[in-house]
């Protein structure tokens, strides 16, 4: 069984759907939910699938309390599910070509320091875009530089909203990203 673990910050609608999706699964498991949030509702949803969570402070993942929990843990993958800080080298070293993030947009436009979540859609919002969509790349050192493993995308018009383009790009992601981790997972273990 192929252990999996997802760092989340926030909400974990995504991460719902990867638990979900895994829950019958015989080729992997989420064997672990971490995140730098104490309070981030992603806690309360893995609680409902009985995965055990794991928190941690910036400062304890920059000194390698994460990567040593993640050793302990046996995880073979780490899945980034609007996990918001950067990674530190360490931890990408330590999961060559076997950690995956998800990205809110059609990089390489509207990737790098400081747009994730909402400031994407609004910077797509104001920029006028007539399409937007999702990114799922493997992480390398380089912030939202990975590999790109799959996009896809949606049309725009001008009566979105940022908040109905979150949406519109939500319902991508809940669709694809489970589908795309296994077919990873599938592809690194033929
Ligand atoms: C998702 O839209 C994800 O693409 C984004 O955060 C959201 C988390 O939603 N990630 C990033 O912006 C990373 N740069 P969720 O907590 O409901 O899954």
């Amino acid at each position: 069984m192929i252990r999996l673990a997802i760092l989340a910050s926030g909400s974990g609608s995504n991460a719902e759907k990867i638990m979900e999706h895994f829950q019958t699964s015989s080729k992997a498991e989420v064997a672990l939910v971490a995140s730098n949030k104490a309070e981030a509702f992603v806690l309360e949803r893995a609680k409902k699938f009985n995965v055990p969570t794991f928190t941690f402070s910036r400062k304890e993942m920059d000194a390698g309390i994460l990567l040593e929990k993640l050793k302990e843990e046996k995880i073979d993958w780490v899945i980034l599910a609007g996990f918001l800080l950067k990674i530190p080298v360490e931890l990408t070293r330590a999961f060559p070509d076997r950690m995956v993030n998800i990205h809110p947009a059609l990089l390489p436009k509207y990737g790098g320091k400081g747009m994730y979540g909402s400031h994407v859609h609004e910077a797509v919002k104001a920029a006028g875009e007539k399409e937007t969509g999702i990114t799922i790349h493997l992480v390398n050192e380089n912030y939202d530089e990975g590999r790109i493993v799959f996009q896809a995308s949606v049309a725009l018009d001008d009566l979105d909203t940022p908040e109905s383009i979150a949406a519109k790009v939500h319902m991508l992601e809940h669709r694809h990203f489970p589908l795309v981790i296994e077919e990873l997972l599938t592809q690194s273990s033929t």
